[in-house]
Order: structure tokens, then C-alpha cells, then sequence
């Protein structure tokens, strides 16, 4: 049994099994929808479908639904537990959803995972919908702040480049985010790190998914075709329990995001973690930090996550949107 990403070949069944459920949606049209399937024994039995709806929280459970013959058995609190999983509920993520009026064990699953009720809302034809919102505050990291955005934005089926692959931990999570139809190439200057990467997809089971090389980010344009590309991800920095001598500069890195840029398709985007502070100081982030904020605004816009009333030196996180 699994929760995964919809294949875009399964649109149409799982079209059909939600038409058949009522058991969470919300009355709007929201963007950037994504559907989650619970499979079993090669067998669709489940569909769960959230979606960025910032008016409600940061994401919205817009339908959650079994398969008849398969209801009252425990697979909707394991999907959608597994979909919480999915959508970083678990890293502070807050998610809304709503049902029809008193339907008792759609609130009844929803308190069990953590949904509070708040005030019913009403759709535009009129109907009343009971409403919860599910939001377990968490010291935010910049890890969590990077997985959020990249969570956001990234579909089943896109192409991602991890262009730092380091342990692969981020590697492994946008397997996860691209599901099977996708596709994550991953590159390391270090052989272990490359290493460490293929052996980690390989144990979770995404070496269909992702792949780790050995090469210099610099070298980027060489491996995609300009406008292919649905994100990049950096993790600049050293890699985490080896030696620390060995770290990003700013003498690759600017060329790296300048070739990221050139393979992203428009609307697709870039997030960037930039550590300072330690053994490689302050010299890539005050070199990084005016390259982004250079970039021509017309064709981009950039957004800056920085820890500002913490005294250590969290890592600052750029999101790079393109047009
Ligand atoms: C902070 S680590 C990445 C951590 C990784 N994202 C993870 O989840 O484990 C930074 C990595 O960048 C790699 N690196 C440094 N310079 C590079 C370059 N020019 N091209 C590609 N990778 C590079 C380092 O070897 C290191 O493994």
C-alpha cells in the first residue's frame, strides 16, 4: 500500500472517485492543485487532492475520498495522514479544510489529525460548510522554509535540477515532490557526495526518479536545454559531516545561477539556501545577497528569508520566481 503522487494517466479514474465523495472541499476555484492516490495491491482506492489557497492557509484539502467498498476500514486517516506528510503539515504547514454540514465522520477524521473547527463559511451558491483550519506552530528552520516553497510550487511530473546534492536529503525530497512522472538530476563536485546521493534514492526507493552526477554547478547549461527546467535548488555550503574546507564560492556559484536562470521555463523558479557564518564566513552571502537583488525586476521577481531576531547564522533562503 502507498500514497503517491497521481500519474497523469490516472486522471480520469480518480476524477471518477471523487465524484462519487463529498467528504472535504472547499467552495472556490484555487490554483495549483495537487492529487494524491492510495494504492493498493496495483489498485486506486483513494484520492486526496489539496491546492495553495492563501486565503484560507498556506494549503487546502479540497477533497479526500475511498473508494465505496473500501470505506470504514482506516485507509482515509492513512491517506490522509500520508497527504498531511506530503504537504509538510508536520513542519508547520498549515492546512484548511471544509465539509458539508454535520457530516459527522469527515470532522470526526479531521479532529483526529489535528483540524480545529472555526467558523462555518458559505459557498457562493449558498451552501454552509463546516471549516477547520490544522496549524501546529514549529520553529521554523530554513530547511522548512525551503521545503515549504518548493512543496508549493513543485508538480508531479516536472523536471527538477538539485544543483548541490551534498547527503542527497534534498535530492530525495524532490523525488518525493516530482512523483514517477518526474524527473530530479542531481550534482555534486564531490564523489562522495554524488555517492551518498545514489545510495540514499537507491534505499528509498526514488532511483527511478533521481540521479546524482558528478559535476560543477557551473557547468549547469550542460546538462539541460535553455527553458526546460521547472526548478533548481541550491544548498550552498559545505557538505554536512565531512571536511569543511570544502565549500560552495561565489566564484562558481554566480555562474551556476546565472546558467540556472537560462534553463528555467518561464513561470518556473529557483530557491537558494545561502549559509554564512563558520568556515566559509560572510564572503559568498555578501556576493550572493547583490546578485539577486540585481536581477531585472521585470523579468523576475526575488524574494529574501532571513531569521532576523535569532543570533546564530540561520541559513537565509531566496526564492527566484521568474515571469
Ligand atoms: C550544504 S551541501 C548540500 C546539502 C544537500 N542539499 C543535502 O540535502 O544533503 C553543499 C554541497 O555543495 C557541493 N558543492 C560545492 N561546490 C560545488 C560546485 N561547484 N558544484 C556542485 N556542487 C558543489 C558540496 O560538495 C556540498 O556537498
Amino acid at each position: 500500500m502507498q500514497v503517491r503522487p497521481m500519474r497523469p494517466q490516472e486522471a480520469g479514474q480518480c476524477q471518477q472517485l471523487l465524484l462519487l465523495c463529498d467528504s472535504a472541499r472547499v467552495p472556490h476555484i484555487c490554483d495549483e492543485c495537487h492529487t494524491l492516490v492510495l494504492e493498493k495491491n496495483g489498485q486506486i482506492i483513494g484520492v486526496c487532492r489539496y491546492c495553495s489557497c492563501p486565503e484560507y492557509a498556506d494549503l487546502t484539502l479540497t477533497a479526500l475520498c475511498i473508494a465505496t467498498q473500501w470505506q470504514s476500514k482506516g485507509y482515509g486517516s492513512y491517506l490522509l495522514r500520508k497527504a498531511l506528510h506530503h504537504m509538510g503539515a508536520y513542519q508547520g504547514c498549515s492546512v484548511f479544510a471544509a465539509t458539508s454540514q454535520n457530516n459527522a465522520p469527515a470532522a470526526a477524521l479531521l479532529r483526529k489529525l489535528g483540524f480545529a473547527p472555526r467558523t462555518a463559511i458559505t459557498t457562493e451558491n449558498g451552501q454552509l460548510l463546516d471549516a477547520f483550519l490544522r496549524y501546529t506552530p514549529k520553529q521554523l528552520t530554513s530547511l522548512t522554509v525551503s521545503h515549504q516553497l518548493l512543496a508549493q510550487r513543485i508538480r508531479p511530473g516536472d523536471f527538477v535540477i538539485d544543483a548541490t546534492a551534498g547527503l542527497g536529503r534534498d535530492t530525495a525530497y524532490l523525488c518525493r515532490l516530482v512523483g514517477e512522472s518526474g524527473k530530479v538530476l542531481a550534482m555534486d563536485i564531490q564523489p562522495s557526495a554524488v555517492d551518498a546521493t545514489n545510495r540514499l534514492l537507491a534505499e528509498k526507493k526514488l532511483d527511478s526518479i533521481g540521479k546524482a552526477i558528478l559535476a560543477d554547478h557551473a557547468d549547469l547549461s550542460a546538462y539541460a536545454a535553455p527553458e526546460s527546467v521547472d526548478a533548481v535548488v541550491f544548498n550552498f555550503g559545505w557538505l554536512p559531516g565531512a571536511d569543511h574546507s570544502l565549500f560552495t564560492t561565489p566564484a562558481t556559484s554566480i555562474p551556476a545561477l546565472q546558467a540556472a536562470l537560462s534553463l528555467l521555463k518561464p513561470g518556473a523558479f529557483l530557491v537558494a539556501s545561502i549559509y554564512h557564518g563558520g568556515a566559509n564566513g560572510t564572503t559568498e552571502r555578501d556576493c550572493l545577497l547583490p546578485w539577486f537583488a540585481a536581477l531585472d525586476p521585470a523579468r523576475y521577481t526575488v524574494l529574501q528569508c532571513s531569521f532576523l531576531n535569532r543570533q546564530g547564522k540561520d541559513p537565509i533562503v531566496i526564492l527566484v520566481q521568474t515571469q
